[in-house]
């Protein structure tokens, strides 16, 4: 049996989306940009999925940008602010366990004189990896253009205090941007309850396919474009098109808002079963980040004393795909900036996996994982050269 825990990853596009969109490359395989009917049916499918994707964040359909996904939404919602700011000198508040493409976004800015606040997260081992609003608030200067904070974290699953910080930025009329690439599909998403002016999604991970995301954009917003060279997306994002792309974020969206209430009832209880199991058959073993703030599919655990890349390859073999960290970074041997940042040492880091669920999860593949990730475990920590978990006091 194949399983597939690292859904935060990526996940697998939904049938009803593959057929959306198959008829964008065949039939409906027009100019979104041309006057003639195939280049209006074209525009009319754009429509109709610009109206979906707003429809799942509760904005209006005029203030949807496409983008090639999460990372350029990112990037123009960062870029694109701190760009129209008029302000002379420019500070920007982040948070230390914000996604690299906010993180290396925030970087490049700095080497422009740009200044970066990055905020820490909560170290308690009760409620690891929550930002304190109170701590944006001190952060704000009045050459602040722009706060930007992740909804929910890819590695820990810990959802931020999104609608205080929108709050706190909209009273000092600061531009807000939201990171909401993991939480679009898992937990209700309003923009307006948020208070985001600009907020990111990407649609495969929710059931879509790869390369397409989107960017609101609050009415009144200003964002300097990224890219020259045309009039679409009303002038944010020129470009052709990528009609198959949109038409699948659009059908990926409308499905995640009509099956989201079940989903995440049924994906939280089997995720609680896996972490409660684990818990109980492997010595030391230990949740990261706050259970209660957390979306409904992401168990991080530290199993110490064996090391994460062995547990991954051993799982691997066994038939259990899960993750060491953010995709992006593995293969390296760094431990991730987030569970660092949320207060593991550099060893219990090393010694953590991220097991994420998704709609296609089953109860047997639960139970599945369930067998057989405890005797890989304790081989791994077996072979490990470090320290057993009996011989560590757990925090
Ligand atoms: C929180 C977060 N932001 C942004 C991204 C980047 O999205 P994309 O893969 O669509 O570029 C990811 C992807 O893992 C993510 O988890």
């Amino acid at each position: 049996m194949r399983v597939y825990l690292d859904y935060n990853a990526t996940t697998p596009v939904d049938p009803a989306v593959v057929e959306a969109m198959v008829r964008c490359f065949t039939e409906n395989f027009g100019n979104a940009g041309s006057v003639h009917t195939p280049g209006q049916q074209a525009r009319a499918a754009v429509d109709s999925a610009r109206e979906s994707v707003a429809a799942l964040i509760n904005a209006k359909s005029s203030e949807i940008v496409f983008t090639s996904g999460g990372t350029e939404a990112d990037n123009l919602a960062i870029f694109g602010a701190v760009a129209a700011s008029p302000k002379p000198r420019k500070h920007v508040i982040t948070t230390a366990i914000d996604h690299h493409a906010v993180l290396h976004t925030c970087q490049e800015l700095e080497s422009h004189g740009v200044e970066v606040t990055y905020l820490p997260v909560s170290r308690d081992p009760n409620s690891r990896g929550i930002v304190d609003p109170d701590d944006v608030r001190r952060a704000l200067r009045p050459e602040t253009v722009l706060v930007t904070v992740m909804h929910a974290n890819n590695e820990l699953g810990t959802i931020q205090p999104i609608a205080e910080i929108g709050r706190i930025a909209r009273e000092a009329g600061v531009c807000f941007h939201c990171d909401a690439v993991q939480s679009a599909g898992k937990v209700p998403l309003d923009v307006n309850r948020l208070g985001a002016d600009l907020l990111s999604i990407s649609a495969h991970k929710f059931c879509g396919p790869k390369g397409v995301g989107a960017l609101y954009v609050r009415t009144g917003t200003r964002i300097v474009p990224r890219f020259r060279g045309g009039h679409a997306e009303r002038d944010r994002r020129p470009g052709t098109e990528n009609v198959p792309g949109i038409v699948g974020i659009g059908k990926a969206a409308e499905l995640a808002r009509v099956k989201l209430p079940e989903d995440s009832a049924r994906i939280s209880s089997l995720r609680d079963r896996l972490e409660m199991t684990l818990c109980e058959r492997i010595s030391g073993a230990q949740v990261n980040g706050d259970r209660a703030r957390r979306v409904p599919n992401t168990s991080n655990l530290t199993f110490r004393g064996a090391g994460g890349e062995a547990m991954l390859i051993a799982l691997d073999l066994q038939g259990v795909a899960c993750s060491t960290g953010a995709a992006c970074s593995s293969g390296s041997t760094e431990p991730s900036h987030v569970l660092l940042a949320a207060g593991l040492s550099h060893d219990d880091a090393r010694s953590s996996l991220r097991f994420s669920l998704g709609r296609p999860t089953t109860a047997e593949e639960i139970d599945y994982a369930i067998a057989a990730i405890p005797s890989v475990i304790e081989r791994i920590r077996a072979i490990s050269p470090r320290t057993t978990a009996a011989a560590v006091p757990v925090q």
